[in-house]
């Protein structure tokens, strides 16, 4: 299918839809275009039909075999968009019995991405920014396991690249320095 295909994770927080929303603004004005895909919303739609959840958050507290259902149903339907598309996701997903990779093999076969962005900043920034945002249902936990998290998620990220031959790239949202990341991240997607 012609198009390019970019996956853009991060932790919880950290301020991927911002920086999204942000490279698509720089990009429209050239006349580049991509359709931003939310792959959370996608599982949550199926998920809510199915009466297992009743909020997006609650996602991450479902058992394995039917968060594994609905990324596949997610990534299916995500596989049968043409052109450019730009899917916001987690690289993995804290559960309450341990990371869940979110891009696991049954999910990347069908979506085969070009480029992997990691969205990164310092975990207290990341804290800070949770604790500020009031209309989530964040997990609640400290500086040092958000650290932990990140860690992981540019670990995983090799195990990707591995089997779809795709790049990794690595940007920072740093507080204040929200222009510097859409730039790079527009960069990428030119
Ligand atoms: P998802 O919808 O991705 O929710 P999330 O993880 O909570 O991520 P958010 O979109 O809320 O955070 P963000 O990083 O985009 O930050 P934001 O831009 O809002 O996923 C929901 C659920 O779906 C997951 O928990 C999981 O259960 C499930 N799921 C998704 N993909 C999955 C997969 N592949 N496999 C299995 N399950 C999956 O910004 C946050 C705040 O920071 C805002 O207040 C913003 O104003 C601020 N901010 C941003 N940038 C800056 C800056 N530079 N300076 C200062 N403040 C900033």
């Amino acid at each position: 299918m012609a198009g390019k295909k970019v996956i853009i994770t991060g932790v919880p927080g950290v301020g991927k839809t911002t920086v999204i929303n942000e490279a698509l603004n720089k990009l429209k004005s050239e006349g580049v275009e991509y359709q931003p895909i939310n792959f959370g919303s996608f599982m949550f739609e199926v998920a809510k039909s199915e009466g297992l959840v009743e909020n997006r958050d609650q996602m991450r507290t479902l058992d394995r075999a039917d968060q594994k259902r609905l990324q596949q149903r997610a990534a299916q339907a995500i596989a049968k968009i043409d052109g450019n598309v730009m899917i916001d996701t987690h690289a993995s997903v804290k559960t309450p019995t341990g990371y869940l990779a979110g891009l696991p093999e049954w999910v990347l076969r069908e979506i085969m991405p070009d480029v992997i962005i990691l969205v990164e900043t310092d975990n207290d920034q990341i804290l800070m920014r949770r604790l500020n945002d009031e209309t989530r249902s964040r997990d609640k936990e400290g500086a040092r396991a958000i650290a932990e998290h990140q860690q992981f998620n540019r670990s995983i990220a090799a195990a990707y690249a591995m089997v779809t031959g795709c790049t990794i790239r690595i940007i920072t949202n740093a507080d204040h320095l929200l222009d510097l990341a859409a730039v790079e991240m527009a960069d990428v997607l030119r």
